[in-house]
């Protein structure tokens, strides 16, 4: 019994020690969709173009997202493959993981995993996350990850928030325009980006839904059978209704 209690106990203060770096700050949800297979492109798109340069993927293989993600592999490896990897390859990266520890303070960790261990609502906010703070090496710091290494490498499409962004804000309604007054977000930018805030913010959707993906690909492939069984299970009961009926009809 002791040894359960500690067990357990270790289990909590192990699990509090992997969510440090997101004190417990207020998040907004996110509903991931790894069906809808145009936004999970459009996340690779985005990963390949601004994420791939830094941080691998290397338990995932180019032509099972490929496959997975409905896009031919010429296609693919035309435009989402830099380098001269190929296809069939695991997404790995060239960057030396001690060199990218001199220049961030640590070094990117591997995404392949990164929606199992953090989960998408923290990877949402996260991105979300960044604002400007002149203390910090690369000039922003981030809400959900206090001090963080990591650049805000999104900067050119979100902007840069000139403050803390509010995030897990009950959106308010003004009841007499049916404009909403108050909202989670960035309340004013230091430098602006491409895109307005709702785009980014599903632009960040689709990249968060790409990860989920990542994470357990099989899923694509469980959802569908397990659809495939359910229909199957229901013929199955009307064959099975009857033959019950035909095996007791003598003895009744
Ligand atoms: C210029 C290099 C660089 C690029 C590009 C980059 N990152 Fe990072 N990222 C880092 C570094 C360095 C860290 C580690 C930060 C730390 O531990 O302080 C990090 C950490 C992270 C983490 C936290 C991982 C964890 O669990 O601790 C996530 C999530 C992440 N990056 C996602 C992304 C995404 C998504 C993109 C693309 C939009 C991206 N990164 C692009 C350098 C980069």
């Amino acid at each position: 019994m002791k040894k359960l209690i500690i067990a357990l106990f270790l289990t909590f203060v192990s699990a509090g020690s992997f969510a440090a770096g997101g004190a417990s700050v207020p998040m907004d949800p996110i509903d991931t969709d790894i069906r809808d297979q145009e936004s999970l492109q459009r996340g690779l798109a985005l990963f390949t173009n601004y994420c791939f340069a830094c941080h691998s993927m290397k338990y995932a293989r180019y032509e099972r997202a490929a496959n997975d993600l409905g896009i031919p592999n010429e296609i693919f490896e035309e435009n989402l493959i830099f380098g001269d990897a190929k296809i069939g390859e695991l997404m790995e990266i060239a960057m030396p993981e001690d060199l990218a520890k001199v220049w961030f303070g640590s070094a990117p960790p591997d995404l392949t995993l990164a929606a199992r261990l953090r989960g998408p609502e923290w990877l949402y906010n996260y991105m979300r996350g960044f604002y400007a703070d002149s203390k910090r090496p690369y000039g922003v710091n981030n809400v959900v990850f206090k001090d963080v290494g990591m650049p805000h490498v999104l900067a050119d499409l979100q902007g840069v928030c000139a403050d803390k962004p509010q995030l897990g804000v009950e959106p308010e309604v003004d009841p007499l325009s049916g404009k909403i007054v108050k909202s989670s977000g960035c309340e004013e930018f230091s430098t602006p980006g491409k895109l307005s805030p709702d785009q980014y913010d599903e632009a960040i959707y689709d990249l968060v839904n790409f990860l989920e993906y990542v994470g357990e690909p099989s899923r694509l492939q469980s959802v569908e059978l397990g659809r495939t069984v359910l229909i199957f299970l229901a013929f199955f009961f009307i064959f099975v209704y009857f033959l019950n009926k035909e095996y007791w009809r003598d003895i009744h």
